[in-house]
């Protein structure tokens, strides 16, 4: 007997391919992080992501400004500052170099959305993501005493030009206390993009020689989520939003499509997903040495991830995403 269901029916014309396509990936739902650093005239190439660099706040200006030429229109910012201390206290410095981008970039580009990631581990001398003390005889990172330093944060970041905040520390009651000190100051229509579920990964790797933030000693477990878990991401991403989280995020993004499935079914908030930079680094390493084609699986990856249910993908894939999808 032959068949009488044929999937491939839909797939003989490509006019047809096109009308039946479920996922459409444009350069609306990209996102692109940015790295920077004091000084002048810096563009310094970070050698596990090819393409990105450090860059100086005037080098910045002119690296946003190519890549709103080729349509990105968000942007994340990364600070890497001149000087660490135990606190991470340049995070909230008024001079700070992420608040230095910020009041250069609002101006030259007002219609552009500027989010900054919110956290301590470029800032501090140890690495850790706040304030380290000493818990049952080991040091941890302490939560509570943070969370006053990550609202100082996000309320500088706001005061020179954020669009969104974004914190990334995965301390507990982030969101809410954020979301108060920003309401104190007066930015209650600022929205929270909040790292709900963010994963103790192996696919930071290369973010944090760009970033300059490698913990010191030990590692992020007691704070970042255990990969094994997903239950607990969907626990994890409900605090946020009873909190006051606008949008919720998964990271990374390509080992985690199952989560961000889970999460885009069971809550009614925009989410975003982390396409971090292992993920970029393992693709292009594999098309440096010309075993896979770079533009075909970059597209296939970043589709997939929308297709798992992300709204939005923060992603270095950007610039050349917005080329090939022109
Ligand atoms: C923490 C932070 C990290 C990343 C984004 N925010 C690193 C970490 O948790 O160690 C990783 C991003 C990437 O790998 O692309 N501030």
């Amino acid at each position: 007997m032959f068949p009488i269901h044929r999937p491939r029916r839909l797939r003989q014309h490509p006019v047809l391919r096109d009308l039946v396509r479920e996922t459409a990936l444009t350069v609306n739902d990209l996102i692109l992080p940015l790295f920077v650093r004091p000084g002048r005239g810096i563009k310094k190439e970070i050698a596990s992501m090819p393409g990105n660099f450090q860059l100086s706040v005037d080098r910045l200006v002119d690296e946003v400004g190519a890549a709103v030429d080729l349509g990105i229109k968000a942007f994340l910012f990364f600070g890497i500052p001149s000087h660490k201390d135990a606190d991470g206290s340049s995070a909230w410095a008024e001079d700070g170099i992420v608040q230095q981008a910020l009041r250069a970039l609002r101006p030259a580009f007002p219609k552009i959305l500027l989010i900054t990631d919110e956290c301590f581990c470029e800032y501090t001398d140890h690495g850790h993501c706040g304030i380290i003390s000493e818990h049952q005889g080991r040091p941890d990172v302490d939560n509570d005493l943070t969370l006053p330093n990550l609202a100082r944060q996000c309320v500088s970041h706001a005061r020179a030009g954020a669009d969104v905040v974004a914190p990334s520390g995965m301390m507990d009651g982030m969101v809410r206390a954020i979301r108060s000190g920003l309401d104190e100051a007066g930015f209650t229509t600022l929205p929270i993009m909040s790292y709900s579920a963010k994963y103790a990964s192996g696919f930071y790797g290369p973010f944090r020689d760009a970033a300059e933030s490698p913990p010191q000693f030990g590692d992020r477990s007691t704070y970042q989520m255990d990969p094994a878990n997903g239950d607990e991401a969907l626990r994890e991403v409900a605090l946020d939003i009873e909190e006051g989280a606008d949008i919720v995020m998964v990271k990374p993004a390509m080992a985690y499509l199952d989560i961000i499935r889970r999460v885009k079914d069971r809550f009614q908030l925009p989410v975003a997903a982390y396409n971090v930079s292992g993920e970029f680094a393992m693709v292009k390493a594999a098309a440096q040495k010309g075993w896979i084609d770079e533009k075909r699986i970059a597209l296939e990856i970043l589709t997939s991830i929308k297709r798992a249910g992300a709204d939005m993908i923060l992603t270095y894939f950007a610039p050349d995403a917005a080329k090939w999808l022109k």
